[in-house]
């Protein structure tokens, strides 16, 4: 029976003959086992090395490394892709994710665009120990913040905090370079205007393209400022775009910058399906999220065991997988955002704080699965990883 329904497959007879003309020729098929593998490998690596060939002062907080290849090409990324940067400082071995802010279409370099976080342990190595020259590992490219030409409409309004402007920096270079058919809307916030990343480019590219409008939103201008100041409001994004119809919505900054202008887009009434958000590495502040327990303070410890491998002391303000890597444990990662799933870790006992926005499947929550990047210990816990 099984055999009939082979029979039926299309090709069946063209995959005889081919079979029937190697064993004629003395074609050995198998030699060429790991070249699909090796194709893929260097599509998709797991890990790449880089050496750091500029490093570009962009404001007082933030630079950019230029990232070469060492001994392979870069593979291809789409615009909005980040890579994972693995390092060691402090004796911790860890790593953080960051969007490429590079365009995909020059194939040299990744740029990776860094700004110092409040106890960043990544971004003060990244900022103040590596020079040009030093090399560095990250994973490939990954992450799903990119345009989607079947769902997303030809005109995009950006919203970006911070450093959350470089996933869109590669989209609009991407644009302006290939005079690809879409228009940009940025609508870009920041503190003060030294603050703004890539200003000049961006106010440069917005007088040559017609198709790529800049509106920086200064939230506490010096005096004699004569742009838009405050947070981005939905006033703002309406008086600019006029109408919302035929639109896609992406927003990548501060989780701040997500509950704002979230609840602004509803007033205008743009649909969530229209709206796309970028994660953004692990929450700060976790204690400041929703929900958060009024009787756990984030200094307090507690003790986490690992069934079969001993006992830490972790924060209940550390995620569990930095309290994993600061007792010398490396999990898989990527995201660091609750959203790649390669920190998935069984929590046998205890309760963990998970913040509303991270993505765990339901057949994860069913069998106590969490993932570690976005998992907050509130008590004792039993963890198998
Ligand atoms: S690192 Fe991606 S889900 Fe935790």
């Amino acid at each position: 029976m099984r055999q009939n329904i082979i029979k039926q497959l299309d090709g069946y007879d063209e995959v005889l003959r081919e079979i029937e003309t190697s064993r004629r020729y003395n074609i050995d098929v198998t030699a060429d086992k790991g070249e699909a593998a090796s194709y893929i490998n260097r599509l998709h690596p797991e890990k790449l090395d880089l050496k750091i060939n500029r490093i570009i002062d962009q404001t007082p907080s933030t630079k950019t490394l230029r990232l070469i290849p060492v001994n392979q090409n870069l593979p291809p990324f789409q615009a909005g892709q980040y890579i994972t940067i693995y390092l060691e400082t402090d004796g911790i071995r860890t790593g953080r994710p960051y969007s490429i802010s590079s365009a995909p279409n020059q194939t040299g370099y990744y740029d990776i665009t860094v700004r110092r976080m409040p106890n960043g342990l990544a971004s003060n190595y990244l900022l103040d120990a590596v020079k040009p020259g030093d090399l560095l590992q990250s994973s490939g490219p990954n992450g799903h913040f990119v345009y989607n030409p079947i769902i997303f409409d030809k005109t995009l309004v950006f919203i970006a905090g911070g450093s959350g402007i470089t996933p869109f920096m590669s989209m609009i270079r991407e644009i302006t370079d290939r005079g690809l058919d879409r228009d940009v809307y940025l609508f870009y916030g920041n503190k003060s205007l030294n603050n703004i990343i890539f200003h000049e480019e961006l106010t440069g590219l917005s007088c040559q393209f017609e198709n790529i409008h800049y509106i920086p939103v200064i939230e506490n201008p010096d005096s004699g400022y004569g742009g838009i100041s405050g947070f981005i409001t939905g006033d703002i994004i309406k008086n600019r775009i006029k109408d919302i119809r035929n639109k896609t919505f992406m927003l990548c900054g501060p989780p701040a910058l997500y509950s704002f202008c979230m609840a602004e887009l509803e007033k205008i009434g743009v649909p969530s399906k229209k709206i796309k958000q970028e994660i953004y590495g692990e929450p700060v502040n976790i204690w400041q999220s929703p929900g958060w327990p009024e009787n756990v303070n984030p200094d307090d410890v507690f003790t986490v065991t690992i069934k079969g491998g001993g006992s830490f002391a972790a924060r209940a303000g550390d995620s569990l997988l930095t309290s994993l890597e600061k007792f010398g444990i490396i999990q898989p990662f990527l995201c660091r955002s609750g959203e790649c799933s390669l920190c998935r870790t069984k929590i046998i006992s205890g309760k963990v704080y998970q913040p509303p926005e991270s993505l765990v499947r339901k057949s994860d929550l069913q069998f106590g699965y969490v993932h570690s990047c976005v998992s907050y210990p509130l008590e004792n816990l039993e963890i198998m990883i």
